[in-house]
């Protein structure tokens, strides 16, 4: 039988930044699933930072959404009809059907999540893209090493808080900056890290010099601007910048780094990266990642807004600094 499902579409391009204007709903049918295909209801949504690029018509590593269209995103959904052996009645699965309550797809596009591993959510933050994304950049791109100090803007975020806590449990001193004295707590109390501050509150250089007075050694970057600036003149010689994102000029581009030249006389390395291209190290990702956060080591933090009509002002939030979010921001769906 087929049934209904709402979903959300980008009605227009934000010129700066976006607002509820941009979103539309319409509800669909779904059809019954062919061979080789399920139907899947969503449990829940992510929404991200880089869905912002895709809403400008411009070349990117990703094509643009399409107006009119439904926005796509990761998904974790359960299969609610299955004409595939391989995907039964109640598998939860992973997708990038996102921002719809409800699709058909062949099970070739989706993959199979353990939920008696963790909950589904955590599929789409601390063990899926998100965490993925921190551990490619501790290990591949800055190649972080025991006993370093290292510097993680948006400490508090997704990406951040994987970052963050990895870094801590390979024995490295941990700095990290947030938005909020809510995530600055976070950060000390349930994260540990060797000394968190709100880069909204004093001087940015004063705090890493307080910090590391001899200087970091990584910097992960989350946000660019004045961050990255002063976390250029905090390096140690030879030091590295794994360079994941730039929130601070998705909505209005930012001036770059006046100090970049330190680059140069300092030796630095600096290299950004796009996760997917690391999607095979998934496996030895989640070799790290599932023991460290079955024995507590690892901890999953999430925000959740509840329901598909609170998704768009979701993803607005996330580009204000101290948005609501603290760890990774899940739109839930249903159980
Ligand atoms: N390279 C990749 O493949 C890859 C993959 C995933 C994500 N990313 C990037 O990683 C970064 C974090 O993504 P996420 O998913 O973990 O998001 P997130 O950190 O959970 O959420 C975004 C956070 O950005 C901060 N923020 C917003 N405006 C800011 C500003 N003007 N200056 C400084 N911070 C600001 C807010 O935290 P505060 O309250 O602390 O300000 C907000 O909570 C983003 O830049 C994203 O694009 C890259």
């Amino acid at each position: 039988m087929p049934i209904e499902s709402r979903e959300i579409r980008l009605t227009s391009r934000p010129q700066g930044e976006p607002s509820l204007d941009n979103f539309s709903f319409a509800t669909v049918e779904v059809r019954d699933p062919n061979v080789g295909e399920v139907l899947v209801r969503n449990v829940c949504l992510s929404v991200d930072p880089y869905m912002r690029g895709r809403m400008n018509d411009a070349k990117s590593y990703v094509p643009p959404f399409q107006i009119g269209q439904p926005l796509e995103g990761g998904a974790i959904g359960r299969v609610i009809a299955s004409q595939d052996e391989k995907l039964p009645l109640g598998t939860y699965v992973q997708s990038m059907y996102g921002w719809r309550e409800a699709f058909v797809a062949p099970t070739a596009n989706l993959q199979i999540v353990d939920t008696t591993v963790a909950p589904a959510s955590a599929y789409l933050g601390i063990l899926g893209v998100t965490g993925l994304t921190a551990w490619v950049g501790l290990n591949h791109i800055a190649r972080l090493k025991i006993g370093e100090t290292i510097f993680v803007s948006g400490g508090a975020g997704a990406v951040g808080n994987a970052a963050c806590q990895l870094a801590r449990i390979r024995g490295c001193k941990v700095i990290a900056s947030a938005g909020s004295e809510e995530k600055v707590s976070f950060l000390r109390e349930e994260l540990k890290v060797g000394y968190a501050f709100n880069y909204r509150d004093g001087d940015l250089l004063e705090h890493l010099k307080q910090a590391a007075p001899d200087g970091i050694h990584v910097y992960f970057d989350n946000t660019g601007g004045p961050q990255l600036e002063a976390a250029l003149s905090a390096l140690r010689n030879y030091g590295r910048i794994a360079m994941c994102g730039g929130i601070a000029g998705y909505n209005t581009p930012v001036p770059g780094p006046r100090n970049l030249m330190l680059v140069i006389g300092k030796r630095l390395r600096v290299e950004g990266y796009i996760v997917s291209d690391h999607f095979r190290e998934l496996p030895a990702f989640l070799e790290e990642a599932v023991p460290a956060l079955k024995s507590g080591k690892l901890i999953n933090r999430e925000t959740v807004a509840e329901g598909l009509d609170a998704a768009p002002a979701a993803f607005l939030d996330l580009f204000h600094s101290g948005a609501r979010n603290i760890g990774k921001m899940i739109v839930k769906l249903s159980d």
